[in-house]
């Protein structure tokens, strides 16, 4: 039989990990199989153990369940450690490995597929929730030149910038958390949207003049085009959704299960054709 993984999450039904997984096996020869597990709300635990128990060997985490993954995990990579929070499970040797791809996922779609270098740059990262928790580490090791962490709710900005200026030492002094409005006047040449605000049609309240020429605008959403991806776009910003971020957060769970990278831009082309219709 082939091994078992699987994208758990509620809801999970448009989840496009099972046929980005599909085609990375079949790229490089493995041969697993990958399914969806939409688990009750309060029943986390118990659908990733009795899927354990059936003999399956890692999982997918997504939303609501990566704190919970966090808990359920006994070991932690240092990334999910960072983030507090598990979106990958691998089950081995009778234990459970708990690890956090999504941060490496971002930095490698900014850098490779986007070729937008974060070093010495001046970085806005909006939100402060799980999504921006899970990818600040992985920004600040970039070493940008500034990293501004806004949010509608400042105390959680300042929150999530004293939690990681602790863990990345050197950083520290280019980090600050700010509210919008203390954005006027700064600008920036990568601006990524974590905020959920795009999934109810809204964007943060951003100032007309925020981009520097040849900026960048990240929409971790994907799916469809936010009032974010508008405004930058209008703004005179590269514009680009978290896709990339998808694909690339899953070729490393691909590789801590299976020892193998898969190649992704032929998956990013295809899902982008499939996208655009
Ligand atoms: P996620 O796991 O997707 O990050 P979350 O932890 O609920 O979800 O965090 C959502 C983030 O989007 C928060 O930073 C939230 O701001 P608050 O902390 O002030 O609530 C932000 N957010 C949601 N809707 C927003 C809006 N319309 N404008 C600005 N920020 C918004």
């Amino acid at each position: 039989m082939s091994d078992q993984y699987a994208v758990i999450g509620n809801p999970v039904e448009h989840s496009l990990s099972p046929a980005i997984h599909a085609e990375f096996a079949r790229a490089t020869g493995q041969d697993i199989a990958y399914g969806r597990i939409l688990a009750p709300l309060d029943g986390f635990g118990a659908a990733a153990q009795a899927f354990r128990a059936g003999g399956g060997k890692g999982l997918n985490v997504t939303l609501p369940f990566k704190q919970e993954a966090w808990r359920l995990a006994e070991t932690h990579s240092a990334q999910a450690r960072e983030a507090g929070a598990v979106n990958t499970l691998k089950f081995e040797d009778g234990r459970i490995a708990g690890h956090n791809t999504d941060g490496i996922g971002i930095a490698r779609d900014l850098k490779d597929n986007l070729g937008c270098a974060i070093r010495g740059r001046r970085v806005l990262l909006m939100g402060a929730g799980g999504a921006a928790c899970g990818v600040l580490g992985a920004l600040l090791r970039e070493m940008p030149q500034r990293l501004v962490v806004a949010n509608r709710t400042p105390p959680k900005a300042v929150a999530l910038v004293a939690r990681f200026a602790s863990l990345h030492k050197f950083a520290a002094e280019g980090v600050s958390a700010v509210s919008y409005a203390a954005l006027a006047g700064a600008h920036f040449d990568i601006v990524v949207n974590a905020t959920s605000a795009g999934l109810a049609g809204g964007m943060p309240p951003l100032p007309n003049d925020l981009y520097a020429p040849g900026a960048l605008a990240y929409e971790m959403v994907y799916g469809r085009r936010t009032p974010f991806m508008e405004f930058s776009a209008r703004c005179g910003a590269r514009t680009a959704n978290g896709l990339g971020m998808l694909v690339e957060q899953a070729a490393e769970s691909f590789f801590i299960w299976r020892g193998v990278r898969p190649a992704t831009a032929p998956v990013m082309r295809a899902l982008r054709m499939k996208a655009e219709g």
